[in-house]
């Protein structure tokens, strides 16, 4: 234990002085040769190793080669910094290393408050245990739609757990092309079909458009299958859209269809100034995705499924073992009656603490710089001669494309992120918008200053001009 007191103190400094250097090393940079071969070619050692020399192992071959997004140029995917207070109690969840599978111990008890807490930040009705946390939102959305499918079977007469899903019409969810991949490959996962998820139009601003919604429902049930569930986006990856939430829960309510929202990147939005009216709707939706691992900034990886009748996810998992059977288990039952999960993380702990670090305000003040600094990006971009903005601002992504000249645009913007990123001054990814390729920036750091974002246009221009 003397051994662990003094590396855990060295461990805090070595974490400290990295967090403290991050904004002047390179925003990313390839991992060497040498390094790499260390990386992957390392045989495990016969013989345990001293704490110590780990540590120097990590500060070594470790830290200098982040993914980049812990500093305030990173504007790739959507990979917020780690919150301080997340990343001060990490060794402690470790240290306590439950299984919150579920009883009667510190785990399960907080995360049923992060998770109220969680759906109360952005307005999503909150019945006791309705909700609950995940790897991300990928796993989330596996538990929204497996309790969906399971619904709209029993709602049939049938049981999907029981049965299986052959033998029935096809199950047929909605969602647009701009809806997340994790929606797809959990209906594929679900045995749904890839080709019964139904792709329905965006409008110009690359929202869900209603009425060929519905349009689509009214020839699906025509065609004698089942229409059982619409995917909602509150900030799409590409765009940051919000779709029409609340036209949506009407066409939902009207064919007795689940609506799902996938507000892993984006539900937090509606605490900016002026985004509520954006998001109104989201608090009918049957479930909703949300990802503190996202814009707050909860160390990777936290996700949360929020569910308004926690009753319906129980009855798509819940599967107890005689082994597992918990007398004092209360009304609630374990965590792990509600998703695919038994043994599952403290994920609550770096929850609750950067939830509490931030405030209720802390936390709001964090999604209006973001959005702020996307909204002068696009502010910038529109003013700019060789630069175009291709969507309305609504959260913090801002999606554009470099344009300093007449042709060749998609092969010069596909080219774009990989120079920008090789000269590490900035990272930004890019992606396919309106069947066009664009830029793309995700502002997640309470840093981003004004100056950051220059820069960041600066970059392209430079990256662009080697590329020409
Ligand atoms: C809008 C949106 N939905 C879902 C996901 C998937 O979340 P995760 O990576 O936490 O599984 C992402 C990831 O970036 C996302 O941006």
């Amino acid at each position: 234990m003397h051994e662990l007191r003094r590396a855990g103190l060295k461990a805090a400094q070595i974490m400290a002085d990295h967090l403290e250097g991050v904004a002047e090393r390179p925003v990313w940079q390839p991992v060497p040769g040498g390094e790499l071969a260390w990386l992957t070619g390392q045989e495990l050692p016969e013989t345990g190793r001293a704490l110590d020399e780990l540590l120097e192992d990590a500060r070594e071959h470790v830290l200098p080669y982040p993914m980049g997004n812990g500093h305030p140029r990173f504007f790739g995917w959507v990979n917020s910094p780690p919150n301080p207070a997340g990343v001060l109690v990490e060794p402690l969840a470790a240290a306590l290393n439950p299984s919150c599978a579920g009883g009667d111990h510190a785990g399960p008890h907080l995360e049923r408050a992060v998770v109220r807490w969680l759906a109360g930040l952005v307005g999503f009705p909150h019945p006791p245990g309705g909700g609950l946390l995940t790897s991300g939102a990928s796993m989330a959305t596996v538990i929204c739609l497996a309790t969906a499918r399971q619904q709209a079977a029993l709602a049939a007469g049938w049981d999907a757990r029981e049965e299986g899903l052959s033998g029935r019409p096809p199950m047929v969810m909605y969602v647009t092309e701009e809806g997340h991949s994790c929606l797809h490959k959990a209906a594929q996962l679900l045995g749904l079909g890839a080709r019964n998820v139904r792709t329905v139009p965006v409008d110009a601003a690359y929202r869900m458009d209603v009425r060929a919604l519905r349009a689509m429902i009214a020839e699906d049930l025509d065609a004698g299958l089942r229409p059982f569930c619409v995917a909602g986006s509150a900030g799409t990856v590409n765009s940051g859209a919000v779709d029409p939430l609340d036209e949506i829960a009407d066409v939902a309510a009207a064919y007795g269809l689940w609506f799902h929202v996938d507000g892993a990147y984006g539900a937090l939005g509606v605490l900016a100034d002026g985004a509520a009216p954006h998001y109104a709707g989201l608090e009918r939706a049957d479930s909703l995705a949300l990802d503190p691992h996202k814009w707050l900034g909860v160390p990777v990886g936290c996700g949360c499924a929020l569910l308004r009748d926690p009753s319906a996810a129980r009855a798509a998992f819940s599967l107890v073992p005689s082994y597992l059977v918990d007398e004092n288990g209360g009304d609630l039952g374990w965590f792990a009656e509600y998703g695919p999960e038994q043994t599952r993380p403290f994920r609550a702990l770096k929850t609750w603490a950067t939830l509490s670090h931030l405030g209720r305000s802390g936390v709001k003040r964090l999604v209006d710089h973001t959005t702020g600094m996307a909204r002068t990006l696009g502010a910038m971009v529109e003013a700019a001669p060789d630069f175009e903005l291709l969507a309305p601002v609504t959260t913090s992504i801002t999606a554009f494309r470099h344009t300093p000249r007449a042709d060749g645009l998609d092969e010069l913007n596909r080219a774009i992120p990989v120079a920008v990123q090789a000269r590490g001054n900035a990272f930004l990814t890019g992606t396919r918008l309106g069947g066009r390729d664009a830029l793309r920036t995700c502002i997640l750091h309470p840093d981003t200053t004004e100056q950051d974002l220059v820069v960041l246009l600066d970059e392209i221009r430079l990256a662009a001009k080697a590329l020409l």
